[in-house]
């Protein structure tokens, strides 16, 4: 499923997603609104710092700060750790999820979770990263040094 085309015929009990959520942005915020418009539920596990780090990604923002970040957003349940890339059939099958969804810079990566619940791949909000973000605040800092 997905494209713009997909219009909605089920509504989920639980929908479950991953990610960092460092230096929270309107991309965030846009996904998490249109993951709860889907379920009645929506679970977000956010990745530790631990994680990123095994990935070779620094966050600005530590784990704790983003959890209570998701965690004040009105879209979001519930927040449970990412610490492990195995987690996630485990995860699906706890939290009694019927719904993976992610933006779809992974799209096709979690197609292995199929057998298991339904999964989306939903369009990213165009020109707003977290990675954009760092380099504007480094290029305005280093345009404001002497
Ligand atoms: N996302 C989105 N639109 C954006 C940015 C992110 O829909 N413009 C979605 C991602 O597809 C993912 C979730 O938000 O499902 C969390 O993404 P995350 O990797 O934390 O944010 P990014 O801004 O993509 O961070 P980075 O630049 O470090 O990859």
């Amino acid at each position: 499923m997905g494209g713009s085309e997909w219009c909605q015929l089920v509504r989920y009990n639980v929908v479950l997603t991953y990610g960092t959520f460092d230096l929270f942005h309107v991309g965030h915020l846009r996904l998490l609104r249109r993951l709860s418009d889907l379920g009645d539920k929506l679970i977000v596990a956010c990745s530790t710092d631990e994680f990123n780090l095994g990935k070779g990604k620094v966050t600005a923002i530590p784990f704790e700060h983003r959890v209570e970040v998701l965690e004040g957003c009105r879209y979001v349940d519930q927040v449970i750790p990412e610490r492990t890339w195995e987690q996630k059939r485990d995860d699906v099958q706890a939290y009694g999820v019927d719904l993976f969804a992610i933006g779809d810079d992974w799209a096709g990566k979690f197609d292995f979770l199929g057998d298991l619940c339904d999964v989306l791949y939903l369009p990213r909000t165009e020109n707003v990263s977290t990675t954009e973000l760092k380099d504007l605040i480094q290029r305005m800092r280093a345009s404001e040094s002497p």
